[in-house]
């Protein structure tokens, strides 16, 4: 038996109530043996009350999209891990690249997000990956490493070995053009490396997932890297049987 998969689903800005309520219909009549896997779902701020509601009974669990380094106050647009918690909140995504390339996110910010997410009790979900640029230039693991060092600064191992980080490469990310398996395998070797640098005791038990144009039917191909330990999914999330279809999937590898 291998170990446990995390498979998170991100839905970035989709999902209105309504929807949330069809597609758990759907997942549940779909999804009925209870997955090994831990499945993370990660709603927009403004489905997560409802979706706990949803969630209630199961053993899915609920991330958000971001956290803000303070607790209250003057921050339009920001979301406190307070707020988080108060909708049964247990994982949150941090430094998504559409964060960084659209909102001015920073390696700085990433590493204040994360703290204030541990200090509160959540688990981060920290994202990282190159742009096709970088990767043409020979840059990738030098950047992974960079957005991991700053990212994690004055993080402490104990802290470290709780989280679950993402290799997301930006080319890869709604575009269809899934990373190959020899790029995805390196990279998750490279990011384990830096995370035992940075201090981590047990990098080896630390899961690092896959994103980037995951799909019913380029999981099993994933399947067979032993180094990624589940996926952050972006479109293939949002249709309930193709969600379920990378669930069963992995389901089955788990019991081969
Ligand atoms: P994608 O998105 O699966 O649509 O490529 C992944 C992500 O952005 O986390």
């Amino acid at each position: 038996m291998k170990s446990q998969y995390v498979i998170a689903a991100n839905w970035k800005m989709n999902m209105t109530l309504e929807e949330c309520e069809e597609f758990l219909d759907k997942f549940k009549n779909l999804l009925l043996d209870i997955p090994e896997s831990k499945v993370i779902f990660c709603p927009p701020f403004s489905a997560l009350f409802t979706m706990n509601v949803l969630l209630e009974g199961t053993s899915y669990v609920l991330g958000a999209q971001n956290v803000y380094w303070e607790d209250k106050g003057a921050f339009t647009g920001e979301v406190s891990a307070e707020m988080l918690i108060s909708c049964n909140v247990s994982h949150v995504i941090i430094g998504h690249s559409e964060r960084r390339q659209l909102f001015g996110e920073t390696n700085e910010t990433v590493n204040k997000r994360t703290m204030k997410a541990l200090s509160s009790g959540l688990t981060p979900i920290m994202c990282i990956g190159e742009t096709i640029e970088q990767r043409n230039n020979d840059e990738t693991l030098a950047i992974l490493r960079e957005q991991l060092m700053v990212g994690l600064n004055e993080i402490n191992s104990e802290n470290i070995n709780k989280m679950i980080f993402a290799y997301e490469p930006v080319w890869a990310i709604g575009t269809g053009e899934r990373a190959e398996p020899n790029q995805i395998a390196e990279a998750h070797h490279a990011i384990r490396n830096v995370l035992t640098d940075a201090g981590a005791t047990d990098a080896a038990s630390i899961p690092i997932l896959y994103g980037g144009s995951v799909n019913g039917n380029n999981v099993k191909e994933l399947l067979k890297i032993k180094e990624v330990n589940g996926y952050l999914i972006g479109g293939a999330s949002l249709d309930a049987k193709e969600f379920v279809s990378i669930i069963h999937q992995t389901e089955n590898h788990i019991k081969e």
